[in-house]
């Protein structure tokens, strides 16, 4: 387990701390409204390494760098007028977006993994804002989990997954959201390309487009295998135990990921246990649960956790994509160790 001493409720000093160990070259954990992120600072060649080792994570898949407002972000990226009527819009909020790179942005290259783009999101979530704002420049951080697993949307998580590799967690309770960010790229030309779905939807943001000249491209990234974002594999978010999607009838055994009335599935009485997203049929209730939900369908190590339908329909659409992944034939950086 982490040593007590670094899983720390947010205060003055907690932000200290944090402040002085990201200056030091070291990972802090924080919490975002999306899901928690690794954060280090993103101009350090020494930090920014410590965060693909603790992952796990493959060199050639870039971070975001986490920004406290529009100044900072352009000293990262240039911005075509699309990206900052998306800005405008969206920020801060739970949206990434790939933007031109400038040429000497005083990043650490592993950040954008020699790509000619860099990913940046400027957080919503208070503790986020705090952190990012009192450090004074970008914190590169991807979702705090070992890489190929379920993002942590809670504290606990992020401790049990990378523990000896965080000199801090700032724990700010469970993410409200619990989805990662939509990501989407803004090209030179003011197109924008859909990299990754979220709770800000292809038709949220297709509105705000409507009354400009560029489009959006939605290539339905959720549904192929080619990876349009590099760390898009098909199979991540995976829990131990195999993933059965669209599940109407139980088999003995099965832990079951249940969504809005149960009536409609068979056989529920030989589950080893049933967790519910939304007992209501909430989408967005159903998103915030997803990812702890997992974690503790897991902790009984079933062979299997079988998953109700979810509605494709706005939130449902990033939900769906990310049950699709947790259930994809797993990849060899995906599955090296048991997961608990
Ligand atoms: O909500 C979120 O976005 C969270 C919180 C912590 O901010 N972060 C997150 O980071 O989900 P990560 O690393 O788990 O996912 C970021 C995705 C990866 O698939 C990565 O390949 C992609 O963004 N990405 C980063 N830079 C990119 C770039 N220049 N071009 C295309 N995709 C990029
Ligand atoms: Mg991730």
């Amino acid at each position: 387990m982490i040593p007590a001493m670094t899983l720390r409720a947010f205060d003055p000093s907690a932000l200290r701390d944090a402040v002085a160990a990201l200056s030091a070259g070291s990972l802090v954990a924080f919490p975002t409204e999306t899901v928690y992120g690794l954060g280090a600072d993103a101009i350090s060649d020494v930090a920014v390494a410590k965060i693909f080792a603790a992952k796990g994570r493959p060199q050639n898949n870039p971070l975001i760098v986490h920004v406290a407002d529009l100044a900072m972000a352009e000293a990262y990226a240039t911005f075509p007028e699309t990206a900052l009527i998306l800005a405008a819009r969206f920020w801060p909020g739970p949206m990434t977006l790939v933007l031109p790179c400038r040429p000497n942005a005083p990043l650490a290259p592993a950040v954008t993994a020699g790509l000619a783009t860099v990913a940046l999101r400027m957080p919503q979530h208070d503790i986020a804002q705090h952190l990012v704002r009192a450090f004074g420049r970008g914190i590169a951080a991807p979702s705090a989990n070992r890489t190929g697993h379920v993002s942590a949307t809670t504290a606990a998580h992020v401790a049990n997954d990378l523990a000896p590799h965080i000199a801090l967690v700032l724990d700010g309770g469970a993410s409200p959201l619990g989805l990662e960010s939509t990501i989407l790229a803004v090209h030179a030309n003011n197109n924008a390309t859909l990299l990754r779905s979220g709770h800000i939807t292809a038709a949220n943001v297709k509105a705000v487009l409507s009354d400009t000249a560029a489009s959006l491209i939605d290539t339905s990234p959720d549904t192929t295998d080619t990876p349009s974002a590099p760390g898009q594999f098909a199979s991540h978010y995976a829990p131990n135990a195999a993933v059965r999607l669209n599940a109407t009838t139980i088999t003995p055994g099965d832990a079951v990921l249940a969504f809005g009335a149960l009536d409609a599935m068979r056989g529920l009485e030989t589950a080893q246990r049933i967790v519910n997203l939304s007992a209501t049929g909430n989408l967005a209730e159903a998103a915030q649960q997803l990812f702890a939900s997992l974690r503790l369908l897991d902790q009984d190590r079933p062979a299997t956790i079988a998953v109700a339908p979810i509605p494709d329909h706005g939130i449902g659409r990033a939900i769906n994509d990310r049950l699709r992944r947790a259930a994809a034939p797993r990849s060899p950086h995906a599955a090296t160790k048991p997961r608990v």
